[in-house]
C-alpha cells in the first residue's frame, strides 16, 4: 500500500462517514445509526444504512458496503489512492508524494495528463493558419468565441503527426499515446494520430479532467463523430457530456439531448442544464448518476424514428429510478442545435416554450400505443384501453392519472368510473408487482455475494455464521479483539475468506496496531469489503461482547470436531458412532 498507515489513520479520524455520505444521500435517524436510499441500486424503500460510531455503510438490498473510502471510490468511481487523495482534500490534508510511479492510479495520471496537453493543443489548432477551415466550420455552426473557449473545442490537424510529436515533446511516450487512445500504432511500430482533420470536443468528468474526445469531420466522410474509445479513465456508460457544467445549474431539472452539438447549442442558448450521452444508449448507470443531480429529466432526442426509438429505451431505464421525465418533441424533425439556429434570435425563447409544453412520459408512450392500435374496431378499442389504464397507472399521483382518465374516456366514449376502477386496479397490482421484483432482487443480489466472497459459506453454514459475528466483534470492540488474538488460532476458521480477514486483524493487533474497517480496507478488493461491512451490519452491538466472544468461539471449536462430508463417506463405524454421539449434544 502505498500510502502510509499514519496518513489513513489521521484521515480516518477527521472523515465522519455520516458526514461525507450526507453531501450524496439523505439520510435519516433510525436507531444507532442512518438510513436513506440506497445511491448504488434504485429502490423505492431505505435499505442503505451507516453506521457513524463503527464507521462503515452497508446496503442490505445490493449488499454494497464498506468503510468511508469505499463509499468515496464507488460513487465517485475512483480507484483506492484516488479516494484518499479526494477525501484528504475534503478534510484540508495532503497525501505524502508517492514515488513509485507504477501501477493503475499513475498510469491514469499520465493519461489524464496527455489528454490536458491534447485539449490544449488542438484549442491551439483551431486558431493556427491550418485551422481556418475548422474555426469557420464551429462559425458556420453559429457558434460564439465564447461558447467556443467554454467548452474548449479544438481542431485536430489532418498531417497524423503533429500531435504525436508534439506530445512526444512533452515528454509522453509512444504507449502513454497510445493507451490514452490520441495514438495509434502503425504497421513498423511508430505511433500516428487518432484523430485527424476533425473538430475536436473534450470530455471533461466531475473534477475537471480531460477524460476523452469527440470528433467531428467537416464533410461528408464516415464515421461523422469519431471518439475515444474504453480507456482506463475513459468509461461511455459512465459518463455524460458536460455534466461538469450542468449539475451546478440543474436546480432539479436535467435536459438529455443525443449529441454534442446539441449540448453547446443548448448552453448557449442559455439552457445550461443540458448533458448528452457519448454516442451511445443511455445507460442504468448514466441514470443513477443523473438521478443524483434532479429529480426531473426532460428528453429531448431527434425527431426521427431512431431518436423516438432512443426516446422508448430511455423512459424504461429512467423509469425505475423514479425520477419525473417530460418528453420534449422539436418540431419539423429537427434536432435541438438545428432548431435552435434555423429560429435565430427567437431560438432560445421558442425552445424555452417547447420545454415549458412538453408533456411527461405516460403521453409520449400513450401517443406511441394509440398508433398501434385502429380504435374503430371493437376488439382493438378494448384492447388499447386495457393497455393504456396499464400505462396510466404507472402514475404514482392519482390526480395525475385523472387527468389521462379522463381524456381517455373523452376519446373512446367509455364511462370514466369504469376507466378509474381499470386504472386504480392496475395501479395496485402494480404496486404488488414492484414490491416483489425488489425483494426477488434483493434476494438475487445476496446469494450472488455469498457465493462470490465466501463460496464455502454453504457448507459450513453454522461455523461460517459464528465466524462472521465473532469478526463483527473485534472490528468493533478493540479490547475483544486484543483478547481473542493470543488465544484463537486461524486454524479453528472453517471457511477461508473469514480466515483471511481473522488473519489481516490478528496481524494487526499483534504488533499493536488498531483495527477497524477503515484500517483494513486497502488490503480488501471492492467485493470483499461489501461482505465484511455485511458482517458488520448484520451484527449488531452485543451488550457483553466478551460473552459473546467466548460463545461464538465455542461454536467454532465444536463445529472443528464435526466431520466433514468426505470424511463421513470415509469414516469407520466406531468414528461415525462418535460423530452422531457429538451432534445429539449439540442438539441438546
Ligand atoms: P451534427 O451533425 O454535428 O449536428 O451532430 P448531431 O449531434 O446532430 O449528430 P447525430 O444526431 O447524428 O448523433 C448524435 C450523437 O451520436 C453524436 O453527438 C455522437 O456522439 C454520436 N454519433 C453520431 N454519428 C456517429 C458516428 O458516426 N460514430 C460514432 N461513434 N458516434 C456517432
Ligand atoms: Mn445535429
Amino acid at each position: 500500500m502505498p500510502i502510509p498507515e499514519e496518513f489513513i489513520q489521521e484521515l480516518k479520524s477527521r472523515c465522519d462517514i455520516a458526514e461525507v455520505v450526507s453531501s450524496y444521500v439523505t439520510l435519516k435517524k433510525a436507531g444507532r445509526g442512518l438510513v436513506g436510499l440506497c445511491p448504488f441500486h434504485n429502490e423505492k424503500s431505505p435499505s442503505f444504512s451507516v453506521s457513524p460510531e463503527n464507521g462503515f455503510f452497508h446496503c442490505f438490498g445490493c449488499g454494497v458496503g464498506g468503510d468511508v473510502i469505499s463509499f468515496i471510490k464507488r460513487i465517485e468511481n475512483l480507484d483506492y489512492v484516488e479516494a484518499v487523495k479526494l477525501l484528504a482534500q475534503r478534510a484540508g490534508m495532503t497525501v505524502p508524494e508517492d514515488n513509485r510511479h507504477e501501477g493503475m492510479a499513475a498510469l491514469k495520471t499520465r493519461i489524464y495528463e496527455a489528454n490536458r496537453e491534447a485539449a490544449r493543443f488542438f484549442h491551439r489548432q483551431l486558431y493556427a493558419p491550418g485551422g481556418k477551415e475548422a474555426l469557420a466550420y464551429l462559425r458556420k455552426r453559429r457558434l460564439t468565441e465564447k461558447t467556443i473557449i467554454h467548452f474548449g473545442l479544438g481542431y485536430s490537424p489532418g498531417s497524423r503527426f503533429e500531435l504525436v510529436n508534439h506530445l512526444r515533446s512533452k515528454g509522453f511516450s509512444p504507449s502513454e499515446m497510445v493507451q490514452a487512445n490520441l495514438a495509434s500504432l502503425s504497421r513498423n511500430g511508430n505511433p500516428f494520430d487518432r484523430f485527424s482533420d476533425r473538430v475536436m470536443f473534450p470530455i471533461i468528468d466531475l473534477r475537471g479532467n480531460v477524460i476523452g474526445f469527440g470528433g467531428r469531420i467537416m464533410s461528408d466522410i464516415k464515421p461523422k463523430y469519431l471518439n475515444t474509445a474504453e480507456t482506463p479513465v475513459f468509461n461511455k456508460s459512465r459518463n455524460l457530456f458536460a455534466l461538469q457544467f450542468a449539475k451546478n445549474k440543474a436546480k432539479g431539472r436535467l435536459i438529455l439531448v443525443e449529441g454534442y452539438m446539441d449540448v453547446i447549442a443548448l448552453h448557449q442558448a442559455g439552457f445550461e442544464n443540458t448533458v448528452a450521452t457519448l454516442g451511445t444508449a443511455l445507460t442504468q448507470e448514466q441514470a443513477t448518476i443523473i438521478k443524483r443531480y434532479c429529480d426531473e429529466v426532460v428528453l429531448c432526442y431527434d425527431a426521427d424514428e431512431a431518436g423516438q426509438k432512443a426516446t422508448a429505451r430511455a423512459i424504461d431505464i429512467l423509469r425505475p429510478t423514479g425520477l419525473k421525465l417530460k418528453i420534449l418533441t422539436v418540431p419539423d424533425g429537427k434536432d435541438p442545435d438545428e432548431f435552435i439556429k434555423a429560429h435565430g434570435d427567437q431560438g432560445p425563447a421558442r425552445f424555452r416554450r417547447l420545454l415549458e409544453n412538453s408533456g411527461n412520459d405516460v403521453e409520449f408512450r400513450l401517443r406511441k400505443l394509440r398508433s398501434r392500435f385502429n380504435t374503430e374496431i371493437t376488439e382493438q378499442r378494448v384492447a388499447f384501453l386495457t393497455e393504456a389504464a396499464k400505462l396510466t397507472a404507472t402514475l404514482e399521483n392519482t390526480i395525475e392519472q385523472d387527468v389521462y382518465i379522463s381524456r381517455l374516456s373523452e376519446e373512446l366514449n367509455v364511462e370514466k368510473n369504469a376507466i378509474r376502477q381499470m386504472v386504480r386496479k392496475y395501479s395496485r397490482y402494480q404496486n404488488r408487482e414492484y414490491a416483489r421484483k425488489e425483494q426477488r432482487e434483493i434476494q438475487r443480489k445476496i446469494s450472488a455475494r455469498d457465493d462470490r466472497i465466501n463460496t464455502e459459506k454453504t457448507f459450513h453454514l453454522r461455523a461460517a455464521n459464528a465466524e462472521e459475528a465473532l469478526l463483527a466483534l473485534m472490528l468493533t470492540n478493540a479490547d475483544v479483539a486484543a483478547s481473542v488474538c493470543p488465544a484463537l488460532s486461524p486454524e479453528r476458521f472453517m471457511t477461508s475468506f473469514n480466515r483471511k480477514v481473522y488473519e489481516v486483524i490478528r496481524e494487526r493487533i499483534g504488533r499493536g496496531a488498531d483495527c477497524t474497517l477503515m484500517n483494513i480496507s486497502g488490503v480488501f478488493s471492492d467485493q470483499e469489503m461489501n461482505a465484511i461491512a455485511g458482517m458488520l451490519a448484520s451484527h449488531p452491538r452485543e451488550p457483553d461482547p466478551p460473552a459473546a466472544a467466548r460463545e461464538y468461539i465455542q461454536v467454532l471449536e465444536d463445529e472443528s470436531q464435526m466431520l466433514t462430508p468426505e470424511q463421513i463417506v470415509a469414516a469407520d463405524d466406531q468414528t461415525l458412532m462418535e460423530q452422531l454421539q457429538k451432534m445429539k449434544e449439540k442438539k441438546k
